[in-house]
């Protein structure tokens, strides 16, 4: 079946409805931006012009200081509102999403769609668009989505254990033989820092540049994809990892994990390359 932008809305107010079903998304929790192909645009007769903004979050003086994007000057976002509620969107997606363009330098934005009664990107706007940015660089346009919730495992996690990349990456990779495959390259962490702030978007993109996904200290996560469902997917194997984690020391000891010569095993069987950095810290 041919995608117009309204059906596309649908699929959009689907993943958010499926985020929230799981408990990932309270209140205003979460949020997803979505680059878009040019048959994906709305309709003209639906559109508007904003003025521009600078894509920068407010500094002291409330004002947005603007960023440079080259990478996706021109380009056009379907992303989810500042303060909207993900369980909300199939409700009135207008209100709830928007879609904005990137202007010819890179470093300002305005609405073409949504945003109903006078709202705005979400507050990790700096961070979506420093991930597009990376991401659609190194994957050579392939990825598109991004998606941020607060899966609850996850977060207890960054409460009970002392992480960064490769402590994080381990656990998971022997937890669940999932993983390994579905992120050969390991999994991020970064230490709390305030939500919507440059640092975070900042640490966040940088560490986009080698993982598909970070993990937010007393937060949640994100990551970044193809799609909605493999961006999804990639969360879902991460939050279930670690929940199966904690499900195994709350009955008690582990005693059994993910050898290194069983990871190595499905690494050749599936013709991946893991990271050797990591993969060498297991004994
Ligand atoms: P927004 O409502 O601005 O998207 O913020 C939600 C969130 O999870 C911030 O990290
Ligand atoms: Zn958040």
């Amino acid at each position: 079946m041919k995608q117009t932008f309204h059906s596309f809305i649908d699929r959009f107010a689907q993943t958010a409805n499926d985020i929230w079903l799981k408990g990932w998304a309270e209140a205003n929790a979460g949020n997803i931006s979505l680059r878009l192909d040019d048959s994906l645009l709305p309709p003209k007769n639906s559109r508007r012009s904003s003025k521009w903004q600078p894509t920068g979050p407010p500094a002291q003086s409330g004002r947005r200081a603007g960023r440079e994007f080259p990478q996706i000057a021109g380009d056009c976002f379907l992303i989810s509102a500042a303060g909207s509620f993900l369980k909300n969107f199939k409700l009135s997606p207008d209100e709830n999403l928007g879609v904005i363009q990137i202007d010819s330098e890179g470093s300002n934005y305005r609405v073409l769609w949504g945003f109903a009664r006078n709202g705005a990107p979400t507050s990790e706007l700096l961070t979506h668009l420093y991930i597009h940015s990376v991401r659609k660089k190194i994957s050579n346009g392939k990825d598109k989505a991004v998606i941020h919730a607060h899966c609850p495992a996850l977060s207890a996690l960054t409460f009970i254990l002392p992480l960064d990349d490769a402590r994080l990456t381990k656990l998971l990779w022997q937890m669940h033989a999932e993983c390994i495959l579905a992120f050969p390259e390991g999994v991020g962490f970064i230490p709390w820092q305030m939500p919507g702030s440059s640092a975070l978007a900042e640490k966040t993109a940088e560490k986009l540049k080698n993982f598909h996904a970070v993990l937010w200290q007393f937060h949640g996560i994100i990551a970044a994809g193809p799609d909605l469902d493999k961006t999804l997917g990639l969360i879902e194997t991460i939050e279930k990892t670690c929940e199966i984690y904690i499900k195994a020391i709350s009955a008690g000891r582990i005693k059994n994990k993910l050898s290194k010569k069983q990871l190595l095993k499905i690494a050749d069987h599936f013709r991946l390359k893991p990271n050797q950095k990591i993969l060498s810290q297991i004994k």
